[in-house]
């Protein structure tokens, strides 16, 4: 009787898309490894949190992120347009909260992010003026800075501020501010939180051209004498096509200029894109998902295998520098929270993290970890 509900659970099992061992292991009852244990001697191992889950309002996820993660990012609650949405109007409810949230659960948060020209409140977009600009600029540096001081472990204090080419972007900051307000958010940033690690972070950095900018904003921050502890490299990539020698050649690039190097936004799409290229910008939609979203009900095993071997690959390269890297940080705990369902076309179903739907470890997961064996 055992053996025939054996062969049943097999059969079963076979059934589906994952490889048989995968599978297998997936389906067990035992508890599964942990990434932040797995890495512990490597690097910090994080993921962005959503509202709910700071509150811990789903239970599988309140269980299973102190477990597999000590890093964090909130994905949305510290942008400008949540945290400061008035002159004088700051929300700082759910900031706290993962604060929190961090300290209880041993989490390092990574504060995200302070200077970013997405998400911006209504009345800075409406600034015309260099001086009023300079003010909010000021002033929300300088308060959230300060407040969350020996509180979050980091902050993203300049988010996406380089074009694809590596010139600057040409947000409402370099056409107000000038160049140098990159600088002088770095120099707010330090005066305000001298206990806190200071990040710029982009996508597409590990592209040759966006890469030299970024090394030219780096060096020219600690050209001025001001403090800048590290790198992200947000890590936005399709899984079948990750660059993987110019993020190897990017780690030796940022990490040579003394500045830790991080991926900072890891998720691997697997839904074809309009453009055929990697792209983060949120601005770039490209309508709705009609006729264009290829697996809503699972992930064919050709596909499974890709999205598994591109995370094996990835941490194989991130554990030959685990010298040079401080953190891996996947953007979103499971498939269904990824903004990827979303972007560039709404309301499809992508695959792009290491937890299913039901947080439960996908074969790309036991990949990771099988990269420390
Ligand atoms: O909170 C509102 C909700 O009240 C409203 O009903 C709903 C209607 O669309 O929108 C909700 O806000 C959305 C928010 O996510 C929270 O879900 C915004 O529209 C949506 O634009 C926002 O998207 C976020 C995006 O950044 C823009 O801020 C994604 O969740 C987030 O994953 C994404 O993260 C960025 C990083 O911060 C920077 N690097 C690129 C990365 C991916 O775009």
């Amino acid at each position: 009787m055992i053996k025939i509900f054996i062969t049943f659970v097999t059969l079963t099992t076979t059934c589906s898309f994952a490889p048989l061992q995968l599978q297998a292991q997936n389906q067990s009852q035992s508890p599964i490894p942990s990434l932040k244990e797995t890495f512990k001697n490597d690097f910090l191992i994080g993921t962005a949190l959503n509202t709910a889950q700071i509150q811990e309002k789903d239970p599988a996820a309140a269980q299973l992120i102190p477990l597999q993660f000590n890093a964090a990012t909130p994905e949305n609650i510290m942008k400008a347009a949540i945290i400061h949405p008035g002159w004088d109007h700051y929300n700082f409810t759910l900031a706290d909260q993962l604060v929190a949230y961090g300290q209880k659960n041993k989490i390092k948060i990574t504060a995200h992010t302070l200077i970013w020209h997405s998400q911006l409140p209504d009345f800075v977009r409406s600034i015309k003026s260099p001086d009023s600009l300079r003010q909010f600029f000021t002033n929300h540096i300088s308060t959230l800075a300060s407040r969350y001081d020996g509180k979050v472990f980091s902050w993203d204090v300049v988010n996406e501020a380089l074009e694809e080419n590596g010139s600057l972007r040409k947000s409402i900051f370099l056409q107000l501010l000038g160049e140098d307000y990159i600088v002088e958010a770095f120099r707010l940033a330090q005066k305000a939180a001298p206990h806190t690690e200071l990040y710029y972070n982009d996508y597409n950095i590990e592209q040759p051209k966006k890469r030299a900018g970024a090394v030219e904003i780096i060096k020219k921050i600690k050209a001025a004498g001001v403090r800048i502890d590290g790198v992200g490299i947000q890590g936005h990539w399709r899984a079948s096509h990750i660059p993987l020698a110019e993020i190897e050649q990017s780690i030796l690039d940022f990490s040579a200029l003394g500045v830790k190097v991080m991926f900072t936004e890891l998720d691997l799409s697997v839904l074809p894109n309009p453009w055929d290229r990697d792209n983060a910008d949120v601005s770039a939609t490209a309508g709705n998902s009609t006729g264009k979203d290829p697996y809503p009900n699972g992930l064919p095993d050709s596909v499974q295998n890709v999205l598994t071997k591109g995370y094996e690959d990835l941490f194989k390269l991130f554990l030959k520098h685990k010298d040079k890297i401080s953190r891996i940080t996947f953007w979103g705990v499971n498939d269904g929270q990824s903004w990827l369902n979303d972007f560039p076309i709404r309301g499809r179903t992508n695959y792009p993290t290491l937890f299913d739907r039901a947080y439960k470890a996908k074969p790309a997961f036991y990949a990771v970890i099988a990269t420390k064996k």
